[in-house]
């Protein structure tokens, strides 16, 4: 690589050699063994998907034109009609599957429900007539504001089910965000809980979207859910108990065909800067896609399969995988109201001993920090159901994919990592689990009927290293812009690398052709010159026995531009030593990704849905006042680091 080369494009410093091919116990019932998949859309990626949406798909009206595609906005399945909600519970009905289960709900405290796919058909035909009641029509906005209780699914299966787009907002969200969400959405209804558990409490959500509610005029009705049993103030006419309104709702409410890109929801993402974005789905295009990824990349047995998505309702995979990918395949799944850590930090395994979970899939913040708790929790556990583990959210440091593949998955469970955005709708970037040789920190490729592209600063395709990870064709659960802002649809997503989606992510790709991704492109640390991932230099860290997890981030330098200094938490029972953790980064990827400081904590600031917020970290770092923190998880980490960073000898 020539010093030219160095300075554009992001260096490819780990090298991970470990491989595991899937075994031929697994490989014996799985999906997609081969490459027969990849082979029919390499061939012809329209009419693989053509072949996906009408397989997996009930349409009320077939499509006539596949994919419409004008840079920057596609249509799929054009002229075609179908139900979202039919597709997600009807059909199994009609199947002869109503009395499977649907969901296996486990609440914080201890109570549980388990819900049937007949009885989830009742409830949403009841609710999409409590939503009529309410003057909700196609077309409509209605905001959701929940804890993960299983009216979070009922609430969003009834707007698809009559044609209004729904905007959830995660309940750890404040007032202000979600004032922010219902006015950007003007949505006409709000459904909330009086409150939900958390960690052996009940917090508040009536409050806090009362607060909302006081500036956001568009708002008509209020439905609320009893969950946390908190006392809250009613406002006649406006807010009503959602069990008094089931009550008396017909459980009689056929779903109405829709237009294949009727907008199916809004859901907003915070992004670097600025307000959030209302990124639009819409209905065929998008349920085929998660229908697809949720069987093939899951290797999805609906008759014998138990599976668990740890997300919240409130995130994109939530939304994705826990409601609309596993019902509309017609899976049994879990889903858990509370914190993995009450009442005691084997609270996750404990469910998957109780339901058998076969399929698990969490992110790599989660691991790591079950990797910090230690190996005696999941070992309290019968957890032999498990046969798949999948992770999303973040790079996941080779060692993390490691330790989950041993201790959660017995050395036997393929991992899959599975790369994607809310602005994808589904998973892009995965192994097929009986297809796939992995490797410990890769993606791997994109899933057949996905294109991506590694290409340089100016927009070169990069066959070998590091760049800029870009999408090249359009796909079926591709977002159809910004609600109420098409230049900013324009200028976020396809301005940078002409026709190309690029998603903001830095990836490398490996002699073999495996990709490998390497965090935000705005994380990058530039080095004396050399452009170095944050997530490599992490992965070194965590490769240490002694780390559970590290952040790293570029911090002003006089001498070398950016200096690396990183934020370690440590296993339990391991020491602090900075000096073995140097030379261990020195050893590992070389002396240039060397941290020039690394602080010890027991906590990682993060954002509500677990990312690490490098930026917070970079201030802090560079002894700045603290920008916007209204995403942070949990004030007090910063505070405390900023107190040992004032605190700290100053530098060799
Ligand atoms: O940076 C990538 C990271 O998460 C971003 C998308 O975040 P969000 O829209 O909140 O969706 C998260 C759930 C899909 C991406 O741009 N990311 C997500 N999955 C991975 C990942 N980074 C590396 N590897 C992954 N598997």
């Amino acid at each position: 690589m020539s010093a030219d080369d160095q300075q554009t494009n992001i260096d490819d410093l780990l090298l991970e050699n470990r491989k595991f091919p899937p075994s031929a116990a697994f490989k014996k019932n799985s999906l997609a063994v081969g490459t027969h998949l990849y082979d029919q859309a390499a061939a012809d990626d329209e009419g693989f998907w053509a072949q996906q949406a009408s397989e997996l798909i009930d349409w009320d009206q077939d499509w006539h034109t596949i994919c419409e595609w004008n840079v920057p906005y596609a249509k799929w399945f054009v002229g075609g009609k179908l139900n979202v909600s039919y597709n997600c519970l009807d059909r199994h009905v009609l199947a002869g599957n109503g009395d499977k289960v649907a969901i296996h709900w486990e609440g914080e405290p201890g109570d549980t429900r388990t819900i049937t796919y007949s009885e989830l058909l009742v409830e949403v035909e009841k609710f999409s007539n409590v939503l009529k009641s309410l003057g909700v029509v196609k077309g409509d906005r209605v905001n959701i504001y929940l804890p993960m209780i299983p009216e979070a699914a009922v609430a969003m299966l009834s707007c698809a089910r009559i044609g209004a787009a729904h905007s959830v907002v995660f309940g750890g969200f404040s007032s202000q965000a979600l004032a922010d969400r219902i006015n950007d959405a003007e949505a006409k209804v709000l459904i909330t809980a009086d409150g939900g558990y958390r960690r052996g409490e009940v917090f508040e959500l009536k409050p806090a979207a009362d607060e909302a509610i006081a500036s956001t005029p568009t708002i008509e009705h209020v439905v609320v859910v009893k969950r946390g049993g908190n006392k809250v103030n009613m406002v006649a006419g406006r807010d009503h108990w959602y069990h008094e309104l089931m009550a008396t709702a017909s459980d009689n409410c056929p779903a109405e065909p829709m237009d294949s890109e009727q907008l199916l929801f809004l859901l907003y993402t915070s992004g670097t800067t600025g307000k959030p974005k209302g990124i639009m789905h819409t209905t065929g295009g998008y349920l085929t896609h998660v229908t697809y990824t949720h069987k093939y990349v899951f290797d999805l047995h609906p008759e014998s399969d138990v599976y668990w998505c740890t997300a919240d309702v409130g995130w994109i995979t939530g939304h994705s995988y826990i409601v609309y990918g596993p019902l509309s395949n017609g899976a049994t799944q879990v889903i858990y109201e509370g914190v993995p850590n009450y009442p005691a930090n084997d609270r996750l395994w404990s469910i998957v001993e109780k339901y058998g979970v076969t399929i698990f899939y969490t992110a790599p913040t989660a691991i790591r920090t079950f990797m910090k708790w230690g190996d005696d929790e999941p070992a309290k556990h019968d957890m032999s159901t498990l046969r798949l583990l999948g992770s999303v959210g973040e790079p996941i440091n080779p060692e993390a994919w490691m330790w989950y593949r041993d201790t959660i998955g017995r050395g036997e469970c393929p991992v899959v990592d599975t790369w994607w955005q809310t602005e994808t709708g589904g998973i892009m970037i995965s192994p097929l689990p009986g297809a796939t040789t992995l490797k410990p920190g890769s993606a791997t490729f994109p899933i057949p009927g996905i294109s991506a592209e590694v290409v340089d600063d100016a927009g070169h395709r990069v066959d070998h290293g590091g760049g800029y990870l870009t999408l090249t064709r359009p796909w079926p659960g591709m977002l159809r812009g910004i609600w109420n802002d098409p230049e900013r649809y324009q200028e976020t997503y396809w301005s940078r690398f002409e026709g190309r989606y690029f998603a903001g992510d830095g990836a490398k790709l490996d002699s073999e052709g495996y990709l490998w991704l390497l965090g935000r492109v705005d994380d990058v640390m530039n080095i004396s010159g050399h452009r170095i991932s944050t997530t490599e230099v992490e992965s070194a860290l965590v490769s240490h026995p002694a780390v559970a997890e590290a952040a790293v981030v570029g911090a002003n330098d006089p001498t070398t531009g950016q200096a690396i200094i990183a934020y370690v938490t440590l296993r339990g029972g391991y020491e602090a030593d900075e000096t073995e953790l140097r030379n261990h980064v020195a050893k590992e990827i070389g002396a240039i990704a060397k941290p020039k400081m690394i602080y010890f904590t027991p906590e990682l600031p993060k954002t509500r849905s677990g990312k690490i917020m490098r930026r917070l970290l970079r201030d802090v770092a560079e002894g700045r006042n603290l920008g916007d923190t209204t995403t942070l998880a949990d004030a007090s980490v910063v505070n405390e680091l900023q107190k040992r960073a004032a605190e700290a000898p100053s530098e060799d």
